[in-house]
């Protein structure tokens, strides 16, 4: 059985005192939360302090992004090292916004991946087309080049630490959701892939979310999905109630 993984990327969002808030809401609401694995990603300025406030719940800390070395002359870069030091089990790599807006290479993800899980953090690696792209019938080549482009460099033990998030560029702040069957459509896809690509058991246990305009009212019909093992959430994750409702769906 694959737990349900609800995931909050705060994004360029939040300040000291509204993170803080946010996180301290969660915690009084979802602290305790077992059926569902909650993991929330701050800007890096707010990891220690968000780290305080989860301090003794189940929620997990995680980055929005990492450099692959460990340390070194990388003006502006934060290392895996130093989000292991600051409190994070999980780190975002490949999401569409780095990847378009500041020009992540296949071959950069692929280096940060295995970083990342070279120093025991857990990844949750975004892959997904962009609207010409679906328009086009592409949806299935780009989203086989993206992982082809990533996975490979781990093996199916270390494959254990990753998490694939489907996130249709298209559907990414834009307030138009994938409808849950053409995210299951894609989720089985990446699935059949995984199990030619390494095997069966990790094909059967490695987590696929869905991202791209996920909220409270929609979260239920995606999570419902049986290839659809939590969410990836912006927007909606930086309100507590929202965030709070989608993790209540993921429960079911
Ligand atoms: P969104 O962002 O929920 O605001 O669409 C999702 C993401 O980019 O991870």
């Amino acid at each position: 059985m694959r737990k349900k993984l609800v995931a909050g990327n705060w994004k360029m969002n939040t300040t000291r005192q509204t993170a803080v808030q946010l996180a301290r809401e969660l915690v009084a609401a979802a602290g305790q939360e077992t059926a569902v694995e909650v993991v929330v990603c701050p800007p890096f300025p707010y990891l220690l302090l968000v780290r305080e406030v989860l301090a003794g719940s189940r929620i997990a800390l995680g980055a929005q992004n990492l450099h692959p070395e460990p340390k070194g002359a990388f003006t502006g870069e934060v290392s895996p090292v130093m989000l292991t030091d600051c409190g994070c089990q999980w780190v975002i790599v490949g999401h569409s916004e780095r990847r378009r807006d500041l020009g992540e290479s296949h071959e950069f993800i692929r280096r940060k991946l295995v970083a990342a899980v070279h120093h025991g953090l857990q990844v949750i690696l975004c892959i997904g087309e962009t609207k010409p792209e679906r328009d086009a019938g592409q949806t299935f080549q780009v989203v086989r080049a993206q992982l082809q482009d990533s996975l490979p460099a781990l093996t199916s033990d270390q494959l254990q630490a990753v998490v694939v998030a489907y996130e249709p560029v298209w559907a990414i702040g834009t307030g138009v959701n994938a409808t849950p069957e053409q995210a299951q459509e894609v989720h089985a896809f990446v699935r059949r892939w995984l199990g030619e690509q390494f095997d069966a058991k990790t094909a059967e246990n490695l987590r696929i979310l869905y991202g791209g305009s996920v909220n409270a009212s929609n979260a239920g019909a995606l999570l419902a999905q049986p290839d659809v093992d939590g969410v990836l959430v912006g927007g909606a994750s930086l309100q507590a109630s929202e965030f709070l409702a989608i993790i209540r769906s993921a429960r079911r």
